[in-house]
């Protein structure tokens, strides 16, 4: 199993905060954004890992990770010149997954659970992780049908669920030639979503629901957010220690 975080993208609904420096290395409470999704797959078990970053400031992620060793992992970098959108970024890791599944995070996206298992027992096909939300409309959204995933839409409106799609998914290797099917959205960009519902069209895609706390922090309100909803977390666990 490889890991991507992907970790392009302008930032540009956080503006003046990342008109200096990249979104991901802004602080999330007391580490750089990009630790937790960094942490979320190094905790899965996965020491292989690629980061996709914009060109501007794609030598302060350089600086800030090194080659790894300092987590016990090795890192790859590469650069998205444009802001192509996430499947286009993701294409970008095709030489480097080299037929192996791979285990995709968004940089921005904040998670509690370990998925460890989840990563071990992957076959084939496709798993997305959903979290209940009050606000779906935010986000990539699943229709679902008894145990099934029917369908995703990219903010939709009106939501057919409460269960956003978290910005983590695990692909086997037919997920390149997924991407090469796509055509950009309305806003341009090769979406996510049209990969996972490639996915689901072939009934190969799987879903966990996650129990702890899952936070985006691209925007001002989900940036402070996440980090009192990890600094909430670091209390509990001083507490029970
Ligand atoms: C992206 C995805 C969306 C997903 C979200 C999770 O949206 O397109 O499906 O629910 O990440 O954070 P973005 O916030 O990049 O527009």
């Amino acid at each position: 199993m490889k890991g991507v975080i992907l970790a392009g993208g302008t930032g540009s609904r956080l503006y003046p905060l990342t008109k200096v420096t990249n979104k991901h290395l802004l602080p999330v409470y007391d580490k750089p954004m990009i630790y937790y999704p960094m942490e979320t797959l190094i905790n899965a078990g996965i020491k292989d890992i690629m980061i996709v970053s914009g060109r501007g400031h794609a030598g302060h992620f350089l600086e800030l990770l090194g080659s790894g060793v300092d987590f016990g992992v090795h890192f790859t970098y590469e650069i998205q010149e444009k802001a192509g959108g996430i499947a286009q970024a993701l294409s970008l890791a095709e030489d480097f997954v080299d037929g192996d599944s791979v285990t995709v995070i968004l940089g921005d996206n904040i998670f509690q659970d370990n998925i460890k298992e989840d990563v071990a027992n992957f076959d084939d096909g496709a798993k997305i992780f959903l979290k209940e939300v009050p606000d779906a409309h935010r986000f990539g959204v699943a229709e679902l049908k008894g145990d099934k995933v029917i369908g995703i839409k990219e903010k939709p409106k009106e939501p057919k669920s409460n269960f956003a799609v978290t910005g983590l998914y695990i692909y086997d290797s037919d997920v390149f030639d997924a991407i090469k099917t796509l055509k950009p959205s309305g806003r341009g960009e090769l979406e996510i979503t049209d990969v996972n519902n490639y996915y689901v069209s072939k009934e190969a895609m799987e879903y966990g629901v996650l129990e702890g706390f899952w936070s985006d922090a691209g925007t001002f309100e989900s940036l402070l957010r996440a980090g009192v909803l990890v600094r909430e977390y670091q209390e509990e666990l001083h507490k029970t220690s």
